[in-house]
């Protein structure tokens, strides 16, 4: 197991501070974000890996888009809201593909807060801020180690994983210190925190609250295509979101879209496990004064 370890601690150049970064964010292209102006206008999905960071840019885009489902099955999500910090060898990164287009931008990031700290208090940045249940987003988290070669293909057990998120030293550092930096921000009036099981149980409340937040209006009739396009079952099959086709994701491991479901952490979780992810809470998002219920 220690070995095991040792093969997932990224290089110090993938560190930023004690935040882990994706390899394929660079140190290049960390600095020009970091002096990045953002713009009224620019919307900014601000997620931890796994929380439905994709259901999210797919809802956004359509929102910004009236819904026009046909474009959006005509061009792959990552370069409709391109992934800000990320660039693969070869190929652009998300920064670099948004300078070449009119504003307004609409971006994913995996982010802390720390990075957008100045934009986020100039107030001109609408950013929505994903959160799915801690435990879920584990088991989500160790499937796409084990079938992103960039993650070096995880070839631990759960429990090995489970290992590797007690380090802390997991793909853009602990859950539970990333959400209590963004968690800060989350009374601000541009900033709106949406949760994963929201979007199950209530998708269209979800949907008129993110057009309220980002002041634009869908047709009622358009609703129910968007919600069916927004399923499970739909977005799985759909190449314009699903990453089959990507190389670096392996889907005979484990498709991107896994499962989407609520509740499959109980399938891994021992006791303990569950306690101790419980106590991380307790810890850590509990004295921000702030309650998340998760089933
Ligand atoms: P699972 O691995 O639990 O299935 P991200 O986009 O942040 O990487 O998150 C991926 C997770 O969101 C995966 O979770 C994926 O299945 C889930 N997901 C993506 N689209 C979904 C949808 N339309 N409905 C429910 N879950 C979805």
């Amino acid at each position: 197991a220690l070995k095991m370890m040792a093969e997932y601690r990224f290089p110090n150049e993938w560190m930023k501070g004690d935040m882990v970064l994706e390899p394929g964010v660079t140190p290049e292209t960390l600095k020009k974000i970091e002096s990045f102006e953002l713009k009224e206008g620019d919307i900014l999905i601000a997620t931890y890996p796994k929380t439905g960071t994709t259901w999210m840019q797919e809802l956004v885009w359509l929102i910004c888009n009236n819904g026009d489902i046909k474009q959006a099955r005509s061009m792959p999500i990552f370069e409709r809201v391109p992934f800000f910090e990320y660039k693969l060898d070869g190929v652009k990164s998300g920064l670099d593909v948004l300078q070449e287009r009119p504003r307004p931008y609409m971006i994913k990031t995996h982010f802390r807060s720390e990075i957008y700290q100045s934009q986020i208090e100039a107030g001109k940045v609408k950013i929505i801020v994903g959160i799915r249940n801690p435990k879920d987003t584990l088991v989500s988290l160790y499937h796409f180690y084990r079938m992103n070669n960039n993650l070096g293909n995880f070839k631990g057990t759960w429990d090995d994983f489970f290992e590797l998120y007690k380090t802390k030293h997991i793909v853009f550092g602990d859950y539970f210190k990333w959400y209590s930096y963004w968690l800060q921000y989350k009374d601000k009036p541009n900033v709106k925190l949406i949760k994963y099981e929201d979007m199950h149980h209530r998708m269209s409340d979800v949907i008129d609250d993110v057009c309220q937040f980002l002041g634009k209006t869908l047709s009622r009739d358009a609703i129910p295509d968007i919600i069916q396009h927004l399923t499970f079952n739909d977005m799985s099959k759909n190449p314009m979101v699903n990453f089959n086709a990507l190389d670096l994701l392996d889907k005979d491991i484990s498709p991107f879209m896994r499962k989407g479901k609520i509740g499959d952490w109980k399938n891994y979780f021992s006791e303990e496990q569950s306690s101790v992810v419980d106590k991380h809470y307790r810890e850590v998002i509990e004295p921000l004064g702030v309650k998340l219920e998760f089933e």
